[in-house]
């Protein structure tokens, strides 16, 4: 079934977060009903990481079907659901696991804060690699653990890990988690199975736990590599959330080979009482993995020639601008550095000049400063049209 995804879908009124909200100076979402994004003159939201495509026509079919049921009383997981995500980690990317090894989680966001609570104690430290999707350090900082950063080296474009740093950081005996972002959320890169076994190395030799967060893994336009292929002492957070736009049903999969690990980040669930998972994230989680390959397969392809044209673009018409072109993720890092603003003013200059609303690099932490993220799972009218403006708020002030 070929999908289009040229389609231009209204979200007004869904209260959808990347519509309708935008995000305050102090990192909190402000509700924008103002029509900042609708209307006249309204601005293109390039921010946070949803797709404006709507999920594949079955998962919506199974959702419909299940909504006009009308009872929605206690629900057990399926015994089908395991077994789907299973398969899922088989065929996509070569991983075996066993369904008992998934524990759901409302969210990756949320797994990680209980993470940090379940594993790690009072004065102990976590390790990220900045610039990095900025939750992993709000939730670090809002359950009072201490964080090591571990910058990614950037050369030329190009990034790689500092792996001496990271040894430093991983021998310090307060050291007891290394939060990994595979692929890397914003710079788009796709960790190389020799670096990943680097870091297992230093992660094992220091007694450091690897929490790999691979919710990207299926958006990739190259081989991706799982952590589970290379150490099973790893806590992988996956979720068909991201890849089929899911994210407003809130489920996750947590995966724990280890089953010591697994029974301590299990009871520590029970002792919150965070055990049900919902009736329609984990149908539609179930139905995307078991029927929404050739869907992911077309959107791959889709936003690969986005990602031609686009490239072509900055070259052409904003060489000041330099895009990183991401192995993985709809995301795209722009390297605006040369145009020498800072912060807030590089942000403030798209959204008012240009009225396409980017995420700022600097709230990815340290290295992210005159960097932009745009989001580019959106029809590609779209962002033609946001490239457009870009061009021209840039040419007027040449
Ligand atoms: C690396 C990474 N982890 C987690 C999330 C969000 O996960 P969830 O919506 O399941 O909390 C995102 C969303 O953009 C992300 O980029």
């Amino acid at each position: 079934m070929k999908v289009n995804f040229d389609k231009i879908i209204n979200r007004a009124e869904t209260d959808c977060a990347k519509w309708e909200t935008v995000m305050s100076e102090t990192n909190s979402f402000v509700h924008e009903r103002s029509g900042r994004f609708f209307g006249e003159n309204a601005s293109i939201p390039m921010w946070i990481a949803d797709m404006d495509f709507p999920a594949p026509k079955e998962v919506v079919d199974a959702l419909t079907a299940r909504a006009k049921h009308g009872i929605y009383g206690y629900t057990e997981s399926s015994l089908t659901y395991g077994p789907a995500v299973a398969n899922w980690m088989k065929t996509r990317h070569g991983w075996d696991i066993h369904p008992e090894w998934i524990v759901t989680t409302p969210g990756i966001v949320p797994a990680l804060a209980m993470l940090a609570r379940a594993f790690v104690g009072a004065g102990e430290k976590v390790i990220i690699q900045p610039p990095v999707y900025y939750p992993f350090k709000s939730v670090l900082d809002f359950n009072e653990v201490e964080i090591a950063e571990n910058q990614l080296i950037n050369e030329n474009g190009r990034y790689r890990m500092d792996f001496d740093d990271l040894e430093r950081k991983a021998r310090d005996p307060q050291t007891k988690m290394l939060i990994l972002c595979n692929p890397h959320n914003p710079i788009g890169l796709v960790w190389a199975r020799d670096e990943l076994s680097r870091v297992a190395e230093i992660c094992r030799a220091n007694d450091v736990l690897v929490i790999s967060d691979e919710i990207h893994a299926d958006l990739t336009f190259q081989p991706f590599t799982p952590f589970g292929t290379i150490d099973a002492n790893v806590i992988v957070c996956t979720a068909a959330s991201k890849t089929f736009n899911l994210a407003g049903l809130a489920t996750s999969n947590i995966i724990i080979p280890n089953a010591s690990l697994r029974e301590k980040f299990q009871t520590y669930l029970l002792r919150h009482a965070l055990v049900d998972a919902g009736i329609f994230g984990s149908l539609a989680t179930e139905t995307a993995y078991t029927h929404g390959a050739y869907w992911l397969d077309q959107l791959l392809a889709y936003l690969s020639d986005t990602l031609d044209f686009m490239e072509k673009y900055f070259a052409k018409h904003m060489p000041q601008i330099r895009m990183i072109r991401p192995e993985g993720t709809y995301l795209v890092w722009l390297d605006c550095r040369a145009l020498n603003m800072d912060a807030p003013s590089l942000h403030r200059f798209f959204s008012d000049r240009a009225r396409v609303y980017l995420e700022q690099g600097a709230i990815f932490g340290t290295g992210g400063e005159g960097f932009l993220r745009m989001n580019i799972a959106t029809p590609r009218k779209v962002v033609k049209e946001a490239l457009r403006r870009m061009r021209e708020a840039m040419d007027n002030v040449q």
